[in-house]
């Protein structure tokens, strides 16, 4: 089971101090990693110029870039909302990055109100997340969010 309270009460001091996002992102993800269950990959994707770009993760090696409005992805940026997909297999387009994924979820990141990219992660079992996941996850992202307003480079 996933400990969400820790991971809602640790993140906030642990993504202060720095104006380099991709320190607040590489430690999201890392502690997202540590403290969810089930999980093969997690990460993030920036926006830029109608593509989605790879930053910081953890997991196996996955797609540089991604078009809006292809996969997952680019659907979670072109709908601007979260994705719950219990089963990728039944995504039409969605990208397989890792052969080992079989459900997904995508959170949209806003800097200072603008949408920045997302908050993907996949799990090696079918309907791996719910309600529950989804809105403990909206209230992460949304802490990432107010720590990326700090951030400048
Ligand atoms: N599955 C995603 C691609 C990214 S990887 O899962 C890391 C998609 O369909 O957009």
């Amino acid at each position: 089971m996933t400990d969400y309270k820790t991971i809602i009460d640790t993140l906030p001091s642990l993504l202060e101090g720095t104006e380099y996002s991709v320190s607040v992102l590489s430690n999201a993800s890392a502690l997202l990693n540590e403290y969810m269950d089930n999980l093969n990959w997690v990460g993030f994707y920036i926006l830029k110029d109608n593509y989605l770009y790879l930053s910081a993760f953890q997991g196996k090696t996955a797609c540089i870039k991604i078009k809006v409005g292809n996969g997952v992805c680019g659907t979670c940026i072109k709908e601007n909302k979260t994705i719950l997909v219990p089963n990728v297999h039944e995504f039409k387009g969605h990208i397989a990055c890792d052969s080992a994924s079989n459900s997904e979820i995508c959170i949209p990141i806003y800097k200072n109100n603008i949408l920045y990219g997302l908050l993907d992660i996949d799990s090696p079992l079918l309907n791996r997340f719910n309600e529950e996941d989804k809105n403990n996850l909206e209230i992460i992202c949304n802490i990432i969010s107010d720590s990326l307003s700090n951030t400048s480079f």
